[in-house]
This record gives structure tokens, C-alpha cells and sequence, in this order.
């Protein structure tokens, strides 16, 4: 299969995930920082205090994109890094690190990606109610402007917030994610003001008269499927799937909530004007895939009335069900309700266990992942959908969240103890791929 010579073919990370220098270069303390260090709170007490020591090595993992011959680069910036308090007194030692970092990229032909907020809010607005006040919506908005005027020069794509889904339900529902609220009307309000941190950011960037740069949202969705035909499981599949996707695509680009959210009460943190604002144009959608699910009807369920099961008999070390067709049929249904719109594949990828032997790491399954789920891509992209570029998550192993470093997502294997980084097959077979711009 060729791969059109205009598809971005690319890796993403996220700051919290690889940076570490936690307490470093001015860096003000996250929500992540913060609930890392409560016990309990991930896999073996892990935290992100040294992660990657990305903060240190960003110019041989440089040199690690470019001798894979990455078209982009997804990363995202640390908001505490640039306003330790959150918002006031800018940190310019913050902004001198991404300008190195943006520097690199330019010189190694590597366009940037970058990621506004990927889940490391600053702790100083979580003090003051983090997403749940409506004022971090603003902040956010000063935090864009800054990152626009200061590094937005040689930008190519900016991603506001990387997947608001999570943020409000692991954040604020289920708990699992930083802050660790479990309250479910306090995720209603952390969801619109995520969304209205969007906007506002949009305005922002329009207003900052960048004209080399795009602007758009990541969204996390997942194919949802009716465990049977029966009207009680087709109607939980309807349901489930505005409560994972069509919460967060709705209000951004038909410019109003599923009803279903009304009947949840978002009418009690929204504000006239406010729809207005999320609605403004955004110029590409960002498609985070990892998985689908089947959905049935379940009475039990006090929160949802429905239940969740992964599909395919395949699972990855996440325990996620292995579907590339979901991939296939998400943006070819994003494309039709919601389209005309570019897309781009922000993140796909897969963990598995890993080993190294010798300083060789066969990972049969991701390279088989990867290669079903872009295939997918390149398909639904002959089939007319505007999509233009496809990230594998991650460039190298990470801080996997409430999972910590656990789970091995990445192209490149990060040896813990010394920090030496290992290509992985996937990521010689990644660098074919993209050296001939041919799947085969
Ligand atoms: C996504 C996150 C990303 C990573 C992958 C596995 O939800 O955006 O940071 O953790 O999952």
C-alpha cells in the first residue's frame, strides 16, 4: 500500500509522560506531580519526577526522531513549566526549553505538533477549584496566548486539550486520574469548562495572527457496537456513545450538547454565549484510537443503565480489545456527521511486554498493530475521508499515567535504570515504512 507523499507520518509524547526535571528550570508543581505522590494512587507508587529525563536528553531523543525520519512531532508543553503559578509571572527558563526543543525539530526537518494541555494542569488552579471553576477557562486562554506570541512561530499544528473525556470522567468521575475527584456533577462542570478553555484558546490563536499555524482538538474516541440487535442494547449503544464521543464532538462542531447531556443537569454550569465560543471553526480534528467496545443494556448500572465490553479476541497489555476496523469505521463516521473536516490521527498505538535481550527488542504484536490500524487509515483515506496524518503513540516508553511505568507503549524501549534508549523492531520497522512510503 503507498503512502501519499503529503500523509504525516509521526510519533507523540506527552510532557508529564517523558520530561521528568519536575522540580527543575523554574517548573511550578501539576495536578500529576501532586497525585503521583499520594499513595495508592499508581501502579508501584510511581510519579513522573524523572520519567524519560526528557527535560535533559530532548537533544539525542532529537536525533532518535530524525533517524526514524518523522514527517512531525507531537509533544505537548508543561503549563507549570511556563506559569509555575498557573497563570501572572510568565517562567522564561520554561519557554527557553521549548524554544530548544523547537529549534531541534526545525534543524532535524521534523515538523512540530504541539499539545497545549495534556492533563498537567498547574496545582495552584486545582487550589482554586481546577477545571470545576470556570475561571481556569480563562487562564487557559492567557496560558495559549502566551505559548502563541512566545513559540508560535515554527508551530504547525496546535492541539488545544488533549482528550477533555478524560480529563472530566478519569479525572473527576472514576477517579483514576488526577485530581482524583469522584463526583459526577463535578465532571459535568470540569467538561464545560474544558471545552470553553478550547474556545477560548481558539479565539486567542485567531486573534494572535499566526497564519503558518492550524489549530485544532484531540478527542479520544472508541467505536461502540450493540451487544445484540435487541432495542434495549442498539438504544445503551446510542448512549454510550454520546457519553464517549458525542459529549465532546457535539458542542465543538454542531455547537450544542446531546440532549442526553441536558437530561444530566449541563445546563446548570453553562452560560449564554458560551456554545458560541466552543463552536468556533476549528481548522482539523485530532483522533486519538485505541480500542472498541460492545455495549449492553444493564439496568444494575446505577450511573449509566448500560455495561462495557472490549471487542475482538485480541488484547493488549492494557487489557484493550485489538480493532483496527474501529478505527476504519470512527473516522469515517466522524467525516460524515460531522464533515468535511481534516483529521488527523493524533495517537495509536499499543502496549505490550517487552524484553531485552542483548540490546534487541521483538515486538511482533505492536508492529502488527500498528501496521493493521494505519492500514485502516489509508483506507478510509482512498474512501474519500480528508485524513492527513497518523501519529503512533509514543515515541518511547513512558510514564503511563495510573498505570506508571508498567506498561511499554513506546517505538523506542527506555532502560529505567540508566535511561539508554533501544529501538524496538517496530520502530526499524516504523523507519522503513516511512523511508519507502510503502505498508506492506
Ligand atoms: C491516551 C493518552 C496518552 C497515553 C495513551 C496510552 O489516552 O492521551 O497520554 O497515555 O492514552
Amino acid at each position: 500500500m503507498e503512502i501519499p507523499a503529503d500523509f504525516w507520518l509521526g510519533a507523540a509524547t506527552a510532557a508529564y509522560q517523558i520530561e521528568g526535571g519536575a522540580k527543575e528550570g523554574g517548573r511550578g508543581t501539576s495536578i500529576w506531580d501532586v497525585f503521583s505522590h499520594q499513595p495508592g494512587t499508581t501502579d508501584r507508587g510511581d510519579t513522573g519526577d524523572v520519567a524519560c529525563d526528557h527535560y535533559h536528553r530532548y537533544e539525542s531523543d532529537i536525533a532518535l526522531m530524525k533517524d526514524l525520519g518523522l514527517d512531525a512531532y507531537r509533544f505537548s508543553i508543561s503549563w507549570p513549566r511556563l506559569f509555575p503559578n498557573g497563570s501572572g509571572r510568565i517562567n522564561t527558563d520554561g519557554v527557553d526549553f521549548y524554544r530548544r526543543i523547537l529549534e531541534g525539530l526545525q534543524e532535524a526537518s521534523i515538523r512540530p505538533v504541539v499539545t497545549l494541555y495534556h492533563w498537567d494542569l498547574p496545582q495552584k488552579l486545582q487550589d482554586n477549584g481546577g477545571w470545576m471553576n470556570r475561571d481556569t477557562a480563562f487562564r487557559f486562554a492567557e496560558y495559549a496566548d502566551a505559548v502563541f506570541h512566545r513559540l508560535g512561530e515554527s508551530v504547525q499544528l496546535f492541539i488545544t486539550l488533549n482528550e477533555p473525556w478524560c480529563s472530566s470522567v478519569l479525572g473527576h468521575v472514576t477517579g483514576e486520574h488526577a485530581p482524583g475527584v469522584q463526583d459526577y456533577s463535578s465532571a459535568l462542570a470540569a467538561s464545560h469548562h474544558l471545552l470553553l478553555a478550547h474556545g477560548t484558546a481558539v479565539q486567542a490563536f485567531r486573534e494572535s495572527g499566526l497564519d503558518n499555524a492550524k489549530i485544532g482538538l484531540t478527542n479520544v474516541l472508541t467505536q461502540v457496537r450493540p451487544a445484540s440487535q435487541t432495542a434495549d442494547d442498539t438504544s445503551a449503544a446510542v448512549k454510550a456513545d454520546v457519553l464517549l464521543n458525542r459529549w465532546f464532538l457535539n458542542p465543538v462542531l454542531r455547537g450544542n450538547y446531546p440532549d442526553l447531556l441536558h437530561q444530566l443537569g449541563i445546563h446548570q454550569v453553562t452560560r449564554q454565549g458560551d456554545t458560541d465560543i466552543i463552536s468556533l471553526p476549528i481548522d482539523f480534528l485530532g483522533v486519538n484510537y485505541y480500542h472498541s467496545v460492545f455495549v449492553r443494556n444493564d439496568p444494575d448500572n446505577p450511573l449509566t443503565g448500560f455495561a462495557m465490553f472490549e471487542s475482538g479476541d485480541e488484547r493488549t497489555d492494557m487489557g484493550w480489545g485489538v480493532d483496527a476496523k474501529g478505527l476504519y469505521e470512527v473516522i469515517t463516521r466522524v467525516a460524515a456527521d460531522y464533515g468535511p473536516l481534516p483529521i488527523y490521527i493524533t495517537e495509536n498505538g499499543a502496549a505490550f511486554e517487552d524484553h531485552l535481550n542483548a540490546g534487541v527488542i521483538d515486538d511482533p504484536k505492536r508492529i502488527a498493530y500498528i501496521r493493521s490500524h494505519l492500514a485502516e487509515v489509508l483506507h478510509a483515506r482512498a474512501d474519500g475521508v480528508d485524513v492527513r496524518g497518523y501519529f503512533v503513540w509514543s515515541l518511547m516508553d513512558n510514564f503511563e499515567w495510573a498505570k506508571g511505568y508498567s506498561k511499554r507503549f513506546g517505538l523506542y524501549y527506555v532502560d529505567y535504570e540508566t535511561q539508554e534508549r533501544f529501538p524496538k523492531a517496530s520502530a526499524n520497522w516504523y523507519r522503513d515504512v516511512i523511508t519507502t512510503r510503502h505498508l506492506k
